[in-house]
């Protein structure tokens, strides 16, 4: 008889459920987006499939770009799974309020994330969910990493691009009211910079 691999849910949202899972005897978690019974059946599988396929592009994207973002391993439209490499560490929601990291880090950390912004609006993709819950660290390397793709467009619209920021600002507010000011006006900013920027050389060469 075939022994059924056991999982654990790490996480459950309104729309999907991510189980710790392995591939090929690799970490790996299964994003699996359910029903949502408040919505038409027909429009749900509908917007659901578009997410699945949307986060997976954009995956792909970001890490063409050079933005590290999880590994794809499998993707099942028809059951609405993603399987992906499984980050071991923490998200900057989790890091920063756990008050395991020094301010230097937060800085560190800040930095690098408005490079990997600046480097995904610069190739025009707008991640859509840029909360502290999406960014996470890894633990043995300390590489920033961003992960939840499912609301991420394409976009050369200077506006998508401020509202991306617009939400990351709003969730670092929220989550860490005492380190924001700091972060966001020492590092966000050359992300406004790098926009400026972009915008001016969408706009000479269209
Ligand atoms: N590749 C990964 N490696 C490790 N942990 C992950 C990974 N992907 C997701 N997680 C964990 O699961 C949580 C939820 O994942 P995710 O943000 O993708 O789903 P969600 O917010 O519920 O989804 P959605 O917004 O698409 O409904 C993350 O905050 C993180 O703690
Ligand atoms: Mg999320």
């Amino acid at each position: 008889m075939r022994k059924k691999a056991s999982c654990m849910v790490l996480s459950q949202g309104a729309e999907a459920i991510i189980y710790s899972t392995a591939e090929a005897g690799r970490p790996t978690v299964t994003k699996h987006r359910f029903r949502k019974r408040y919505r038409h059946p027909e429009l749900d599988a509908a917007l659901t499939a578009t997410r699945l396929k949307q986060e997976v592009r954009s995956i792909l994207r970001a890490r063409r770009l050079g933005v590290r973002a999880p590994v794809v391993t499998r993707v099942d439209v028809v059951r609405s799974l993603l399987v992906m490499q499984r980050i071991d560490g923490k998200t900057t929601k989790e890091a920063f309020l756990g008050g395991e990291l020094g301010e230097e880090r937060k800085h560190e950390v800040a930095r690098e994330l408005g490079r990997m912004i600046a480097t995904l609006h610069d190739g025009d993709l707008i991640h859509g969910d840029l909360t502290t819950s999406n960014v996470m660290i890894e633990e043995t390397t300390g590489n920033v990493i961003l992960i939840d793709f499912g609301l991420s467009q394409l976009s050369t619209l200077v506006e998508d691009k401020a509202v991306d920021l617009y939400v990351l600002e709003r969730s670092f507010r929220s989550a860490h009211p005492r380190s924001t000011e700091g972060l966001l006006n020492q590092r966000l900013r050359r992300i406004h910079c790098s926009v400026n920027f972009n915008t001016t050389r969408v706009v000479s060469t269209s």
